[in-house]
């Protein structure tokens, strides 16, 4: 039934499984004898978060935030918003956030100012899908799982107007859905 408003596939199952044990064995490289702190940004990268983490060997906590999405629309607007913040204190901890996609930035350059203004020992970006050539703000992932072009696409916590986050695959959506 969601199938029918996939355009296409863009990455299989396989592809982001194969992908994600790659980023998380870089994290285990990067942070062999610390205990580093997966920060997801809900809800977009609640699915990767959860494969991500099972692929790293360390002792580490994990917390969530959320922040104010796109609404019904796809573009961003410029304005970000903290709807619901960490649990957890984030000074002297080694965080790595965790985001489904960078697009223009401006929710990513807004979020690790406000993070970075909490005292981390590190602060990194870790986004599973990157579109540079949308970028506004000077934001850069240390870990990126896929660059895309300018494609709106849903699935594996992805959604358009909070659908299709439960699709396996990550796919292009149809325009005829949102025009
Ligand atoms: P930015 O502030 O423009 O970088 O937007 C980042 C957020 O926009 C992501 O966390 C997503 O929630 C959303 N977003 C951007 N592009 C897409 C897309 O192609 N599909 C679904 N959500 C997207
Ligand atoms: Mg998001």
């Amino acid at each position: 039934m969601m199938e029918q408003d996939i355009e296409r596939v863009l990455f299989s199952e396989e592809q982001i499984r194969h992908r994600v044990a790659e980023l998380a064995a870089e994290i285990n490289r990067d942070y062999a004898g610390k205990e580093p702190m997966p920060l997801s940004v809900l809800r977009g990268s609640f699915i990767f978060m959860a494969d991500l983490t099972r692929g790293i060997d360390l002792r580490c906590t994990v917390d969530f935030l959320s922040v104010s999405s796109y609404g019904k629309g796809t573009t961003s607007t410029g304005q970000v918003q903290i709807t619901k913040d960490l649990s957890e204190d984030v000074s002297g901890r080694d965080i790595i956030v965790v985001e489904d996609i960078l697009d223009s930035g401006n929710t990513l350059s807004y979020l690790m100012q406000l993070l970075q203004a909490r005292n981390p020992s590190s602060i990194r970006l870790c986004t599973l899908l990157d579109k540079p050539s949308r970028r506004v703000k000077p934001v850069t992932a240390d870990y990126m799982g896929f660059s895309i072009p300018d494609y709106f696409v849903v699935g594996y916590g992805l959604d358009y107007a909070e659908k299709y986050r439960n699709l396996p695959y990550i796919g292009v959506l149809k325009p005829s859905v949102y025009e």
